[in-house]
């Protein structure tokens, strides 16, 4: 396994981050999850130390990377019959994300519906 270098998203400064790094990271988080539903993979244990966050090595000021950790009791969708569909709702994140605290105008921005391929 890859030691990752850089804070959970629980210990992360982000909210005091300007607002446009802020839509960046979470935009890309939303994109993440998107991915990961996409590939039929249930994460069904969200939470925000479940993200590690790197600084971008480009420039450490910019909004950090984002890594996702621990799927060890995912889900996984293997097939139309036998796999294991996806059913939690993917909202588990984005409530994670607003009881946190993130901004709900940010969060409106840019955290967007559920789109067809994640169910
Ligand atoms: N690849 C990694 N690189 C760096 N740090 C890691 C890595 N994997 C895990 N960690 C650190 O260890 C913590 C716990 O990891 P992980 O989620 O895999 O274990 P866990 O036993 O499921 O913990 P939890 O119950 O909190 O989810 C992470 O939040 C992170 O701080
Ligand atoms: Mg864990």
């Amino acid at each position: 396994m890859e030691a990752i270098d850089g804070p959970t998203l629980e210990m992360l400064d982000i909210k005091d981050r300007p607002q446009e790094q802020q839509i960046d990271f979470i935009t890309r988080l939303r994109h993440g999850l998107r991915a990961i539903r996409f590939a039929g993979i249930e994460q069904t244990d969200w939470h925000l130390n479940q993200i590690l966050c790197p600084p971008d090595p480009r420039d450490p000021s910019l909004a950090p990377d984002i890594v996702f950790i621990d799927f060890a009791f995912a889900l996984q969708n293997l097939g139309e019959e036998e796999g294991c569909p996806l059913h939690l709702d993917p909202r588990n994140l984005e409530n994670a994300l607003y009881d946190w605290g993130i901004d709900e105008d940010i969060m409106k921005s840019c955290w967007f519906e559920a789109t067809e391929e994640e169910y």
